[in-house]
């Protein structure tokens, strides 16, 4: 039997944090390791675009970058097929064909995306690009006929764009080439990782994020600057568990699930202090982030075949998308030749 094809990616606008670990490389990892599918990771320069076209070096850089976050983590070239969204040029193709089967109305109810436009402070200068980076994200999950798209919770709305697009383009173009792809999401609570400020959410742009490439010096750094309870001013005094970001990194990242219960009753109870606390977090985070560093180290130090391996997947991905465009052509008629020899 073929296997279930799964397609995520990320747009390269910087370094990958423990926010993307959490909310989709975790999942990734894990599901090619599985065996069960065959993976397609995409570094989405193109969308990367939407919100940065006059800043190209940053894309540029942040194409490696995002690269050997992928292979640090643990994503394998030998069993995922990782490469860049622009060298697929059956997408702007079909990226076009979908455009006019999805209304401005519908693309303006799109939670996520608002949420953006509010956050970058586009106000009323949003790109039509960003704000149509919905219907750019179908063509790339519907290209490679994705049926698993491991992501966080923020990208459902993705989702559910893609999905309608694949029935209005079946049922326009009396086909069902295409296929309707389903978000596989982290465990409820575990999916998001609030920044070290205590926001909800840990970006880039907030300036409240450890990243996978941080070294000891700073995670000390960043964890020192930790939210915890703004009321627990003397070690003795009874602190707070909920809200407390050290105590969420630590459901999330230490594998001793007993350790951090004594921990929270100690907390609660009084008598254990930030700074202690603090320093079982950087030994847990340390632990984590040692294994990863090293390899994005080793990584770094061949950044040739770095990009070679982003060539060939791209030439594989290739192949995979202009078989489905190949469909779409013939399937919306725009296969006028075909019959000459
Ligand atoms: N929008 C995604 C993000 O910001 C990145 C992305 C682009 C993506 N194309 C995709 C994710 C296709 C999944 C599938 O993280």
């Amino acid at each position: 039997m073929e296997k279930e094809i799964y397609l995520t990616g990320d747009r390269p606008t910087g370094k990958m944090h423990l926010g993307h670990y959490v909310g989709s490389f975790k999942n990734r990892v894990e599901m090619q390791n599985s065996g069960d599918y065959r993976p397609f990771v995409m570094i989405a320069d193109t969308q990367a675009f939407t919100d940065n076209a006059r800043d190209p070096e940053k894309i540029r850089r942040s194409l490696t970058e995002v690269a050997l976050d992928y292979l640090a983590v643990g994503i394998d070239p030998k069993k995922t097929t990782i490469f860049v969204q622009s060298q697929i040029k059956g997408l702007f193709e079909l990226t076009s064909y979908y455009m006019n089967l999805v209304t401005v109305a519908r693309l303006q109810r799109n939670p996520t995306v608002k949420n953006e436009i509010q956050q970058k402070g586009f106000n009323e200068s949003v790109p039509a690009g960003f704000f149509t980076y919905p219907v750019s994200q179908a063509a790339d999950i519907t290209i490679f006929k994705a049926k698993k798209v491991p992501v966080g919770d923020d990208q459902e709305p993705m989702l559910e764009q893609a999905r309608e697009l694949v029935r209005s383009f079946n049922s326009a173009y009396h086909t069902n080439i295409l296929v309707e792809p389903q978000g596989v999401f982290p465990p409820k609570g575990l999916g998001r990782i609030p920044g070290i400020d205590g926001n909800a959410k840990m970006s880039k742009s907030l300036g409240n994020a450890i990243y996978l490439s941080d070294d000891h010096d700073t995670l000390v750094e960043k964890v020192r600057q930790m939210y915890t309870d703004p009321k627990h001013l003397r070690v003795s005094d009874p602190g707070h568990v909920e809200g407390n970001v050290v105590f969420t990194y630590l459901d999330i990242f230490d594998p001793d699930k007993k350790e951090v219960e004594e921990l929270k009753e100690h907390y609660q109870r009084g008598g254990l202090g930030d700074v202690k606390l603090k320093s079982y977090l950087i030994d847990v985070l340390d632990k984590f982030l040692t294994p990863i560093r090293q390899r994005r180290q080793d990584f770094s130090e061949d950044i040739p075949a770095v990009l070679q391996m982003l060539k060939d997947g791209s030439q594989q991905a290739n192949a995979v998308a202009e078989s489905t465009m190949k469909e779409v052509r013939e399937a919306i008629g725009v296969n006028y030749f075909d019959s000459l020899s």
